[in-house]
């Protein structure tokens, strides 16, 4: 019998557990609730050849009505008009408000099929079952769900949480090594935020979590939940605490939107955005160069990238100043004080170029 770990989060919109286990796929069943008429699988072209059918197995045994939704993979794809698709099918087949919605797949999955059961017949219940470390360690925890629009990255969607998160670690054998790279830049980002003795493991075990080392990346996986859960119970619609969560991602928003969806992998963005936010707070509230050094250093051992895109200044303020956290077209960043200890401050444009000032030009762009 393979050991679960659990983890529970307590939000004013919903409670629910995050199960953690080998394997974990085959115990699906047991999170669809009895009065369920019916359960819709949500998944991606390339997640469902891989898990597809076995999820489909599984799920059988609930004896209930299934279908699956088959999306297009990319973050390219995390539209309104994939967003239709999945109501489409959903109309198509009659489902009713008791259907649930299973979302097989990564962040983009997860985002687009939690955003699809917060408005399909104004709500109907769904299950997180993550399948890239990225989506295991943030996205299918905390019920942030959305699509992207062409002028901001998750511009449209809603807070609406799951009824459980379902971890199956195996499934991680299957990810591209890019990709773990990218799940790795939001799994240290718990480190540099809110917990200094976990960023210190994480330098310790880089080679460990890159080779998959299975008890290392569950215990990169649990702690991450752990982490998430406390920031979200805390604040689920980001009125304060949560904001945190976002460290490195106003740069890395502006990446994605700058070079276009899907050119560097949103984890990827993430890692080089942190490496530039470690800059900005130095220069902004005293963060220790030594410590922006050891953040640097980490997301280079992780596999991404520490170089900056060459947006072009006025371009990069542009693309940043779209961001949920600004207001009164001043941009609020996440900073850290230091390792361990981040808040949210708004920085003037002119100080913010001082950083973006040190990109090379012609750099990645
Ligand atoms: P993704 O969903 O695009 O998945 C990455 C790639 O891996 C895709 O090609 C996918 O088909 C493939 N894949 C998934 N599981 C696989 C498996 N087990 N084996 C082989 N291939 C597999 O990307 P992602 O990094 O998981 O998620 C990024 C998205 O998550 C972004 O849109 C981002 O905005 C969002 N996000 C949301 C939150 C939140 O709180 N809701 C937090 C962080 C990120
Ligand atoms: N990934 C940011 C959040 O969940 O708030």
């Amino acid at each position: 019998m393979t050991s679960i770990d659990s983890v529970q989060v307590e939000t004013p919109g919903g409670s629910y557990p995050i199960h953690i286990a080998a394997g974990r796929l085959d115990a699906l069943a047991e999170s669809i609730p009895d009065d369920a008429t019916a359960i819709a699988v949500v998944s991606n072209t390339t997640v469902a050849a891989l898990y597809g059918r076995r999820v489909g197995q599984t799920l059988a045994a609930t004896g209930k009505h299934m279908v699956l939704i088959e999306l297009p993979d990319g973050e390219a794809h995390k539209t309104w008009e994939s967003l239709n698709l999945v109501f489409d099918a959903l109309l198509g087949a009659q489902l009713d408000r008791k259907v649930v919605l299973v979302a097989l797949g990564g962040g983009v999955v997860g985002d687009m099929c939690g955003f699809a059961a917060a408005c399909y017949m104004r709500g109907v219940r769904f299950i997180q079952v993550p399948t890239t470390l990225l989506a295991q360690v943030d996205s299918s925890v905390g019920g942030k769900t959305a699509i992207n629009h062409p002028m901001g990255k998750n511009m449209i969607g809603a807070f609406y949480q799951p009824l459980a998160v379902e971890i199956d670690t195996d499934v991680l054998s299957t990810l591209p090594a890019r990709e773990i790279s990218a799940g790795l830049a939001e799994t240290i980002k718990y480190g540099m935020i809110a917990d200094e003795a976990f960023f210190s493991w994480c330098e310790n075990h880089v080679q460990d979590l890159r080779a998959r080392d299975p008890e290392a990346l569950r215990h990169a996986i649990r702690r991450s939940c752990e982490l998430k859960a406390w920031v979200v119970s805390q604040d689920e619609r980001e009125s304060g605490l949560r904001a945190i969560l976002n460290f490195g991602h106003t740069f890395a928003h502006a990446i994605e939107s700058g070079l276009g969806y899907g050119q560097w992998l949103h984890g990827e963005a993430v890692g080089c955005g942190m490496v530039l936010a470690a800059e900005l707070s130095v220069r902004e509230c005293g963060l220790a160069p030594e410590q922006a050094e050891r953040i640097r250093a980490l997301v280079a051992a992780i596999g991404c990238p520490v170089q900056a895109p060459d947006l072009g200044t006025q371009r990069w303020l542009d693309l940043m100043r779209v961001d949920k956290k600004t207001q009164g077209r001043v941009i609020r960043f996440v900073l850290l004080d230091r390792l361990g200890q981040a808040r949210v401050s708004p920085v003037p444009d002119e100080r913010v170029e001082a950083v973006l000032a040190a990109i090379p030009a012609g750099q990645g762009s």
